[in-house]
């Protein structure tokens, strides 16, 4: 079967050039991180694929069970934002530092009205699964 001139384009690396969004990070001890990250990548896959040096960042690998990626957004990207499902609130719930712009990178995938951006990473981090687990001993 012919390929089109359309799945060329759609197969060709140039055409992914168009899809990269650059995101800063405050990390926790105030140093900023830039990266790349391509449309439709969790924030969570950011820090992953580029290797940012972020304390306990993402420790379930994003299946909703740690609140360790709770980052603070600016509140224009905020109000974009899709709004969480009930499963992340019960996390953010859990997380440390829990702002009125407190997202979980994990759920929340890049778009390009999101280029530029800066994201806040708290000053500590929380891991929910630990809350969980002292809870059961006490
Ligand atoms: S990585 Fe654990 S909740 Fe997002």
């Amino acid at each position: 079967m012919a390929i089109s001139r359309r799945d060329a384009r759609l197969a060709s690396p140039e055409f992914s050039s168009d899809d990269k969004v650059t995101v800063h990070f405050i990390n926790r001890d105030g140093d900023r991180l830039t990266a790349e990250g391509k449309v439709g990548e969790s924030l969570l896959d950011v820090v992953i694929n580029k290797n940012l040096d972020i304390d306990g960042f993402g420790a379930c690998e994003g299946t909703l069970a740690c609140s360790t990626c709770h980052l603070i957004f600016e509140d224009h990207v905020f109000e974009q934002l899709d709004p969480a499902t009930d499963e992340e609130m019960d996390m953010l719930d859990l997380a440390y530092g829990l702002t009125e712009t407190s997202r979980l990178g994990c759920q929340i995938c890049l778009t390009k009205k999101m280029s530029d951006m800066t994201v806040r990473v708290p000053e500590a981090v929380a891991d929910a699964r630990e809350a969980i687990d002292m809870g059961k001993k006490v």
